[in-house]
């Protein structure tokens, strides 16, 4: 059971369940609000006999999927899936969303996109009229990272964005790494003007494996409150 703090993440993940029916092959996010959602499809399966196949989007979901009993295949396996439940960074009144504060941006946005329906759960806090308050995470390989970076920076200049700087992330002193051994460095853009062009400049700088901006994949947003209420947007 979720203390007030988390009440806003539960009570959306429980009204995702509501579009997952028996024998669905389920996308699980990642982060602490798709991590609830994990939790309420393990009681599903358990006390009502719910047969769904989950693939995760990270090793942390993975894990907590095992310890919540539900059965897991990898995308492989799977090939196409019914439906993606994901948390999210931000997003805007278009559904666009800013995606990977966790990390999990790569293996989000395959599965995401080898769904039929993503359903994105959330809270108000994440509502913005324009993406890019929360900087937008970029996954690039180790080999020539400094490069890469100073190409996605000349790659901003002309771009209409409010600020220009980026980071590399870390985690306490190292660099951050992935699930699959790459590096994330984080745009501290302010507002992005033109998320279509960003992101598709970004993917073309080579050593960028992949970008956090989720455009034309989110179906619906479920945004929670600590209320308890839930308000749906499609
Ligand atoms: C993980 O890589 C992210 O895309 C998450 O979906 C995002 O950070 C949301 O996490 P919370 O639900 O913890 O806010």
């Amino acid at each position: 059971r979720p203390n007030p703090i988390d009440m806003a993440k539960y009570v959306s993940a429980r009204r995702a369940l509501d579009y997952v029916q028996d024998g669905m092959r389920i996308g699980l996010g990642t982060g602490s609000t798709a991590a609830w959602m994990v939790r309420c499809l393990g009681e599903m399966i358990r006390e009502d006999g719910l047969r769904v196949t989950g693939v995760p989007t990270s090793s942390r979901t993975a894990e907590l999927a095992r310890q919540c009993e539900v059965p897991l295949a990898t995308l492989e396996d799977v090939k196409w899936l019914d439906l993606t439940i994901d948390g999210a960074d931000e997003f805007d009144t278009d559904l666009s969303l800013i995606k990977g504060g966790g990390g999990a941006l790569l293996q989000e946005k395959i599965v995401a996109t080898a769904s039929d329906m993503m359903v994105v759960i959330t809270d108000a806090s994440k509502h913005v009229d324009n993406l890019g308050a929360f900087p937008l995470p970029v996954e690039v390989i180790p080999f020539g990272w400094q490069t890469t970076k100073a190409l996605i920076e000349e790659s901003l200049i002309g771009m209409d964005v409010a600020s220009r700087s980026v980071t590399l992330r870390l985690n306490h002193d190292a660099p951050y790494r992935t699930d699959e051994g790459n590096l994330i460095l984080d745009l501290h853009l302010r507002r992005i003007g033109n998320p279509r062009q960003l992101a598709l400049v970004l993917n073309q700088i080579p050593g960028v494996v992949e970008n956090g901006l989720f455009l034309d994949i989110c179906d619906v947003v479920i945004v929670g409150a600590a209320d308890g209420t839930v308000e749906v947007r499609d």
